[in-house]
């Protein structure tokens, strides 16, 4: 198989859960699982009227987080749970909902929540910020009528613990797997697949550990690989995985999340990888833009801050104009939101990613519907924007899901023209490289 030595075919950089599926023919990059951002947080700011309301986790998806806190799906959207009924007919009163037991599960909302004792105001750190449960979680049927909302709700709550006997069958409608959309290249005639996996592995008891092995690609032919899929051993400490092109093999970079330090644990992750020899029109390049020097203050509302990958790096690395056709994000949980755009001679030309709700366990790559054109000398800026309110020490940049980044990733063709693939801003000087 055929992978460029100096692109990181960064496939996915978040491979947590999630599958993606590119097709380069006529330069059309489908990516199956577009469309997830409009269920996505839209009530955001509901969450900064509760106490770790961005903080609870999901109910039976590690390392995931439940956005919708007053919803029954972890996304936010939809029916309600008790909780966000509660939080409806109390008006959004924080102090009176905190005394209540919402799900019937024997702790106060605020309990449940990191505020035994109801002290909780706005913009203040919560007394516990650990071991936050979910406080709409619990056996709870029944129509309820909502006036506020002028509607009558059939209220599901989820049954806990969830694989308890007594919750047998009572969970039909919880999720513990996102579901994606099929990926219609994978119909295609002539579709091949090999997984690359790392060898079984015991994974050290530390909260963030990188572990990289070589894998074997099929020699036998050209390729080109049109969609990608997580294989998840260890869905637990999985963080995420990439797939690079190196020089003589190809690696496979593991990322283990292992916050508890369990000294038990093993993983053996990787992708399934899918090929075909109906070759496209073209091959597709990545570069990496963002910003390396991060110091989030801890208690902030709002932290911006941006990197440019510069127009003397574009200017000595582009060789021709290059069309632009896909982005991705990356930012770990204390992201909110992000933007990329384009300048020539110092004016922007073209906004080419902006996604107000960014968030870590549902980020997805972007698809541009009209392609946009870079030329040597042009300049992107990546926009990152925190929140660190829940921190109570500052965030700098780092590798582990609690340290943060602020990255962004141009997909481009076609790669005759550029061999940039790191265009970063480290805060003193732009790293320009292949
Ligand atoms: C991979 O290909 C084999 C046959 O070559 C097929 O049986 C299998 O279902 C494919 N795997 C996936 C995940 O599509
Ligand atoms: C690993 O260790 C944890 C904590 O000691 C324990 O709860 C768990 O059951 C162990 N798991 C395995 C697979 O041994
Ligand atoms: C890139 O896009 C421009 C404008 O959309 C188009 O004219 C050009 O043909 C594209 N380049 C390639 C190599 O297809
Ligand atoms: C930028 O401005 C300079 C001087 O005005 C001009 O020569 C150059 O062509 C411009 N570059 C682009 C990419 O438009």
């Amino acid at each position: 198989m055929h992978i460029f030595i100096q692109n990181l075919f960064t496939i996915l950089w978040f491979i947590r859960l999630v599958s993606s599926c590119y097709t380069f023919e006529t330069i059309k990059i489908c990516i199956c699982l577009f469309g997830y951002w409009q269920s996505v947080t839209s009530f955001r700011h509901y969450q900064d009227l509760i106490p770790n309301g961005q903080n609870v986790p999901h109910s039976c998806i590690e390392n995931f987080l439940w956005h919708g806190i007053g919803h029954q799906s972890f996304k936010g959207g939809g029916p309600l749970n008790r909780f966000g009924v509660d939080f409806i007919k109390l008006k959004k009163v924080w102090k009176k909902l905190c005394p209540l037991d919402s799900d019937g599960d024997g702790m106060t909302n605020g309990q449940e929540l990191g505020d035994p004792e109801c002290k909780w105001t706005r913009n203040q750190m919560p007394e516990r910020t650990v071991k936050i449960t979910n406080p709409g979680n619990k056996i709870n049927e029944g129509n309820e009528i909502i006036p506020q909302l002028k509607l009558t709700y059939l209220i599901i709550g989820i049954c806990d613990p969830i694989n308890s006997l007594a919750c047998k069958g009572r969970n039909y409608f919880l999720k513990c797997k996102e579901d994606h959309p099929p990926c219609s290249v994978l119909k295609e005639e002539g579709i091949k697949n090999t997984t690359v996996r790392m060898p079984r592995t015991s994974i050290p008891a530390q909260q963030t550990t990188y572990v990289h092995t070589f894998v074997e690609l099929p020699s036998d032919g050209d390729y080109h690989l049109v969609a990608a899929k997580p294989f998840l051993d260890n869905v637990r400490a999985i963080h995420h995985i990439e797939l690079f092109g190196c020089d003589e093999y190809n690696t496979d970079v593991v990322h283990w999340n292992n916050p508890e330090g369990y000294s038990n644990l093993t993983d053996s992750s990787g992708m399934t990888l899918f090929y075909t020899t109906k070759l496209r029109k073209h091959d597709i390049g990545t570069i990496m833009v963002g910003q390396m020097s991060i110091d989030i203050p801890p208690r902030s509302d709002r932290v911006a801050i941006s990197g440019t990958c510069s127009s003397k790096c574009t200017r000595d690395k582009l060789t021709s104009p290059i069309n632009i056709t896909l982005l991705g994000h990356h930012m770990h949980y204390q992201g909110i939101a992000a933007k990329m755009e384009l300048f020539r001679n110092k004016t922007k030309i073209a906004v080419l990613s902006n996604n107000e709700h960014y968030s870590y366990d549902l980020s997805r790559p972007i698809h541009l519907k009209t392609q946009i054109q870079m030329l040597p000398g042009d300049e992107i800026k990546m926009s990152c924007l925190y929140t660190s309110k829940y921190k109570t020490t500052p965030t700098h940049y780092g590798q582990g899901v609690t340290s943060e980044m602020c990255y962004g990733f141009v997909y481009f063709y076609p790669i005759e023209h550029s061999p940039l693939s790191r265009c970063i801003d480290t805060g003193i000087f732009c790293l320009c490289t292949y």
